[in-house]
């Protein structure tokens, strides 16, 4: 649908899902069975896809129709959070689950694909219309598209969408590279890069608290606001992803497309509506504002860190060195805080302090707003600390203000108190998850929460020195223990700007 009439499609903010068929590349992978089909079960569960529907799984290894659907409802019961596991939604769903095995660089599995799609539309009814998703290694996405593309499956007698998982891209160059490569044969307007950060309920209620409510826009700028810090902590590990995170470290991870989406969204304008370019123009915008760091100013607006073993809590932990699949002498970062500052006028002079890591205390990420101090202190020489803003990503989905006040009893004793939202209390329903809205949103072509190709590039830009230096830099690893908060470095960095991080 065009995005002028899917605008004014009064079931937009339904979600109906049209019919349509969903092949997924890397079914036998681990996004495939922990977040896909679980998800896609879900949606069957609240009876939130539509009737004419099909999944066609294809990797390399051998398995028959029949196989892939037990293995899948081995993951769906396992992966599936909170909902129970219903015997007859099964029997249904996994009818129109199909696998179809080969290997992707022969042309022959795409004939194969073809004739698989034209029978599951003609039993289904999925009009042709069909969702290709691309689960599998990175290195995989280009021949896969050029395959589609070759066997024509990119044009069908419906819609044809290409959903590419994260990474996009190694760095600024290849990110282009793989772009380009895309779209000879599928164009931007049908491409849908995922980031998982923005289909959580708690990022894009964001905009709802931003622009939905009339109190907060007056005072989110640089008069107001003294610096913001974004958080996403983590207290696992690799957990058997070694191979992999060696050669992303948390910078690619992390911060590169989750995070920098994340402060997109807090920083962004206005959109002027609420459409899927309008909202992804402001995003786009927001990232160029970022000021890329020259050369010579990457160790002072960045640090990295990786982790070195410990004992926690009676357990002893490896080192990311000692995990497996690792180098012995890797110089990967399992923790990266970087300084990011926006060149526009709502934020000049306002730094966003970004970090990520794996193995620290907790799992937690948040955003938190600091504001700033009153321009008076009028009650003596007690220290006030400012009022903050915390919007609780995960877990315990929720926003808080903390704000001073008088503790009772005699004399005037301010001491900081909050008021809080709670989605557990508020709403006391079970939220979605990313995966869920995210792909009833590629069913109905609504694109607000994937990122474009410009907003990629901008986000691979303001990162992309400090990767460049951090290739040679002489790293000092591993130089935090596993379950601590992460290098000294980084507060050091924060330290130079008068700033602390806040124990979140
Ligand atoms: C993924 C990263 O994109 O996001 C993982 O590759 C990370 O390393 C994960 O653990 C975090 O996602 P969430 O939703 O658990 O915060």
């Amino acid at each position: 649908m065009a995005e002028a009439n899917l605008l004014q499609d009064p079931l937009r903010f339904e979600r109906r899902v049209p019919p349509c068929a969903v092949v997924i590349f890397g079914a036998n992978g681990d996004l495939t069975k922990r977040k896909l089909i679980p998800a896609l079960y879900r949606l069957a569960y609240e009876r939130r896809l539509s009737p004419s529907f099909a999944v066609i799984g294809n990797s390399r290894t051998a398995m028959s129709d029949e196989d892939f659907r037990s293995k899948m409802r081995e993951s769906v019961e396992k992966f599936l959070e909170d909902s129970p596991f219903e015997e007859a939604l099964w029997e249904d769903f996994s009818k129109k689950l199909f696998y179809l095995a080969g290997d992707i660089s022969k042309d022959d599995l795409y004939q194969q694909l073809g004739a698989k799609l034209q029978e599951v539309s003609g039993t289904f009814q999925t009009q042709g219309n069909t969702l290709f998703y691309l689960s599998t290694q990175p290195s995989h996405y280009e021949p896969i598209v050029e395959g589609l593309g070759k066997a024509g499956l990119n044009k069908g007698a419906g819609w044809t969408r290409l959903v590419v998982e994260k990474p996009f891209g190694h760095s600024l160059s290849t990110a282009k590279t793989l772009n380009d490569n895309i779209q000879k044969v599928f164009p931007e307007s049908s491409v849908y890069r995922i980031d998982h950060y923005l289909g959580k309920e708690t990022v894009q209620n964001i905009l709802a608290f931003r622009f939905g409510n009339g109190i907060f826009e007056p005072v989110w700028n640089r008069r107001f606001i003294d610096h913001i810090q974004i958080t996403a902590a983590e207290s696992i590990g690799v957990e058997g992803r070694g191979g992999y995170y060696q050669e992303s470290g948390a910078l690619r991870d992390m911060i590169q497309n989750h995070l920098l989406q994340v402060m997109s969204t807090i920083a962004m304008e206005p959109p002027a509506t609420y459409e899927s370019n309008a909202v992804r123009d402001e995003r786009a915008k927001l990232l160029r504002s970022i000021r890329v760091p020259k050369p010579h100013e990457a160790p002072l607006v960045a640090v990295a860190g990786q982790y070195g073993p410990a004992k926690v809590g009676g357990e002893d932990l490896p080192g990311f060195r000692q995990e497996q699949g690792v180098d012995p002498q890797s110089r990967t970062d399992t923790y990266a805080a970087v300084t990011f500052w926006v060149d526009n006028w709502r934020w000049a002079g306002v730094p966003f302090y970004i970090r990520s890591g794996k193995r620290l205390p907790k799992r937690v990420s948040d955003i938190a707003v600091f504001f700033k101090q009153p321009p008076l202190n009028l009650f003596g020489d007690q220290s006030l600390r400012p009022n903050m803003l915390i919007v609780r990503i995960q877990p315990e989905e929720g926003i808080s203000l903390r704000f001073l006040s008088k503790q009772p009893g005699p004399g005037m004793q301010l001491r900081p108190v909050s008021m809080d939202f709670n989605y557990g209390s508020s709403f006391g329903m079970r939220t979605p998850t990313a995966y869920e809205t995210l792909l009833v949103d590629a069913m109905i072509g609504d694109a607000t929460l994937y990122t474009r190709q410009d907003m990629v590039e901008a986000s691979w830009r303001a990162v992309q020195p400090i990767l460049d230096h951090w290739e040679t830099a002489p790293f000092d690893f591993p130089n935090y223990d596993a379950g601590s908060w992460g290098p000294r470095d980084s507060d050091a960095m924060l330290a130079r700007n008068g700033h602390v991080w806040r124990i979140p």
